[in-house]
């Protein structure tokens, strides 16, 4: 049974601008939505009306439940892990593997578009979308619930306006993500846990850095550069942006800009800062052609604690990561897309922490990677 759009009318464009430039980048207020979750039991209410509904009837084995997955795009490391993941979690708990589909957006909304056309054509029983622009989120929305499917969105959150839509109108549709602000001051806490001495190359009495940032289609961009910087000033240390550039988490554009980066200001950059690891994988290699080495004379932080990377942080070549747990948000996702498969409904904002990855605990950290 379809159910009806209560409203269009809030379809606001939602399109987060991001200047690169030092002095700073704000967002849109995605994460702020976290207030404006509804209970689980008024998510719930709604699904009676949904397709989901008649899973939950007919049935409790997720076995013959269709599952749509709509991936930013294949060739993204992090979100390579996290689709893994998602995929043998959803098989752990009952799906049956050739009843879900995993597509690849190719970074290109007008083809992720098309793909939820399909799903929504071939009656799909819930998806769970990782969208390519998040500006797109209220257009997505209204067909996935004019279809009657639930939706569950991942990594790249929806803004605050959006977000009060599924609360205001009941919508069985939930983000499932974490708070990239944390991610941020983790970042910035770890260069600032240094102490200024032993940043402070050039004896200016600042901390000189550079901030190499992933594509403003995600909010995790903009937050982590604003709050890996707020870390440093919030500890009472005076910051210097030398360069703010955008490597829309690629690990070659992380490298080119890095490289000129140490070109154009050399020794003065003391700190690498990088949005994710891809991006400071690429950081890294420019850093040593330069014939710089971390931790004597730099110091480089990512985010996300790729497997290559947290090997680096334990051998010093890199100075920290932030573990962006993929494991929690595709096992949420999973259990969002159950929890309206069944009845149970969910809250509209599910959040998971960060975890700070220093030389201290990185090996923990590498042994739970695997
Ligand atoms: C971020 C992650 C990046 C990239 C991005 C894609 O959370 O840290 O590496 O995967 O999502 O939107």
């Amino acid at each position: 049974m379809k159910k009806k759009l209560v409203s269009l009318a809030l379809a606001a464009a939602m399109g987060m601008t991001l200047l690169a430039g030092c002095g700073g980048s704000t967002g849109s207020t995605g994460s702020e939505a976290a207030g404006t979750s509804s209970t689980a039991e008024s998510a719930a209410a709604s699904t009676a009306e949904s397709a989901a509904a008649s899973v939950a009837e007919g049935s409790s084995d997720l076995a013959s439940a269709k599952v749509g997955v709509c991936i930013y795009q294949f060739a993204d490391n992090f979100m390579t892990l996290f689709r893994q993941e998602l995929e043998s979690y959803l098989v752990a708990q009952g799906f049956d593997k050739g009843n879900i589909t995993i597509v690849d957006g190719a970074n290109d909304q007008a083809t992720q578009s098309g793909q939820i056309d399909n799903f929504i054509a071939d009656n799909v029983d819930v998806l769970i979308i990782n969208l390519v622009n998040s500006s797109s989120a209220a257009t997505v929305t209204d067909k996935v619930v004019e279809a009657g499917i639930p939706l569950v969105y991942i990594n790249r959150e929806p803004d605050a306006d959006e977000q009060q839509r599924w609360t205001d109108n009941d919508w069985n549709v939930c983000y499932v993500g974490c708070d990239a602000r944390q991610s941020g001051t983790f970042q910035g806490e770890i260069i600032a846990d240094l102490g200024l001495d032993a940043v402070d190359f050039n004896k200016n009495g600042k901390i000189d850095y550079i901030m190499i940032e992933g594509d403003p289609e995600n909010v995790d961009a903009a937050y982590r550069t604003e709050f890996s910087v707020k870390a440093l000033t919030d500890a009472g240390l005076e910051v210097n942006c030398l360069d703010d550039q955008v490597g829309m988490w690629d690990q070659v554009k992380g490298a080119e800009l890095v490289a000129n980066s140490l070109s154009q200001h050399g020794t003065d950059i003391e700190v690498v800062f990088c949005n994710n690891d891809a991006m400071a994988l690429g950081a890294l290699q420019s850093i040593q052609s330069a014939g710089r080495k971390v931790g004597e004379d730099i110091y480089l932080v990512g985010v996300d604690a790729l497997t290559e990377v947290v090997q680096y942080v334990i051998d010093g070549s890199i100075t920290g990561t932030v573990f962006n747990n993929h494991f929690a948000q595709a096992d949420g996702a999973a259990d969002a897309a159950i929890n309206y498969l069944t009845g149970a409904g969910n809250e509209h904002n599910i959040q998971c922490d960060y975890t700070k990855v220093t030389a201290d605990n990185a090996q923990e950290i590498l042994d739970s990677l695997s």
